[in-house]
């Protein structure tokens, strides 16, 4: 089928309670992955590019590739630019044939990340497309904490990683939380379709440990009634039944990834956990063949290990079997990509 628009199948996984994966792709291998992980479990998905992403692969490589997975797909399959950080790269997208766009407009004042944000929208709404922008600031790992530091961690004992992380890292996340007053003023402003409300994730965490601020997730999705994305999903505490053994003390307030869709979160973007199970299996691979003169032979292995990996977090958010869209609202029928082109 065409690829679908964020829209169809967000909308309708926020009315029964469920959450769509957001996955990003690097590479053909991971575009597959994740598609076939979709069909096997008969889940909508999401395949997200980043600005790195189109950069390393071409933007025609990457549009050419989601739509050939989605025309072949008996589920819906949609395709999004993944933080898009300026109005020219999500003009470049829409014109390309995506099917949901993101700007990221975090680090400016909050009347010109509106601003942009307004401008990106009406452009994408007057061909049919969803928009995602984020409000307060998903901050990254490594510009909180030195590669160093970040392996001393790592080197601890699971039940004290927790512990160390959040006296470095806690107070400086909990700053950039989203407000609630502000992201409605947001969402009535510029007409997003969906909200990357920082709740307290970091990206590139790849722990399974961090807790969200849950209450705030609750009173942002009460005040906008729109569906809220999580970024930084890698290294979110998944279940608060894991937090003892993991050595997450939760706070008040404080919640796991389970408790987020229920309050609001839609679209779980997952980026970090993927590629870091890439790259295990194709170094597992050519550690057991030395020598090998075949891609396949590596990349067949790190392929296979991403779709199973897709499949438990399709199982997580709870989207299997759930491939009906919202309307016949699909990117086709909004003449996706029938913008003019070849004007870049
Ligand atoms: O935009 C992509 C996501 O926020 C991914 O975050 O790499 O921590 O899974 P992650
Ligand atoms: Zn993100």
């Amino acid at each position: 089928m065409p690829l679908a628009t964020s829209k169809d199948v967000l909308l309708k996984a926020r009315a029964e309670g469920y959450a769509v994966g957001a996955f990003n792709l690097n590479n053909m291998e991971m575009a597959q992955a994740i598609v076939q992980a979709a069909e096997e479990e008969q889940s909508p998905v999401i395949i997200q590019a980043s600005q790195g992403a189109i950069k390393y692969a071409g933007l025609e490589m990457i549009t050419a590739m989601a739509n050939v997975l989605a025309e072949n797909a008996t589920v819906p399959v949609v395709l999004h630019l993944d933080h898009g950080t300026d109005y020219k790269q999500n003009v470049k997208c829409l014109r390309a044939g995506f099917t949901s766009l993101m700007f990221d407009g975090h680090e400016l004042p909050l009347e010109q990340n509106i601003a942009m944000t307004a401008k990106i929208v009406d452009i994408a709404h007057s061909v049919g497309l969803p928009v995602e922008a984020e409000i307060g600031s998903v901050l990254t790992i490594e510009n909180l904490l030195t590669d160093a530091e970040m392996a001393e961690i790592r080197a601890l004992e699971v039940p004290k990683q927790f512990e160390v992380l959040r006296k470095k890292i806690g107070p400086k996340v909990d700053e950039h939380i989203a407000r609630p007053e502000e992201a409605k003023r947001f969402v009535d402003e510029t007409g997003v379709d969906f909200l990357a409300a920082a709740v307290g994730s970091v990206h590139g965490l790849w722990l399974d440990i961090w807790p969200l601020r849950v209450d705030r997730l609750k009173e942002i999705y009460e005040a906008t009634q729109i569906p809220i994305v999580s970024h930084g999903s890698s290294g979110v505490l998944i279940d608060r039944a894991m937090a003892e053994a993991k050595g997450v003390e939760l706070a008040p307030g404080e919640g796991s990834l389970k408790d987020a869709i229920k309050l609001g979160y839609t679209k779980i973007n997952v980026a970090t956990a993927l590629s870091m199970e890439f790259n295990r299996a194709m170094l597992a691979a050519a550690a057991k063949r030395p020598g090998e003169k075949d891609p396949r032979k590596l990349l067949g292995p790190a392929r296979d290990a991403v779709k199973e990996k897709t499949k438990e977090y399709i199982r997580l958010f709870d989207s299997q079997g759930k491939v009906g869209v919202v309307g016949a609202t699909s990117a086709a029928a909004f003449g996706g990509g029938e913008v003019a082109r070849g004007e870049e």
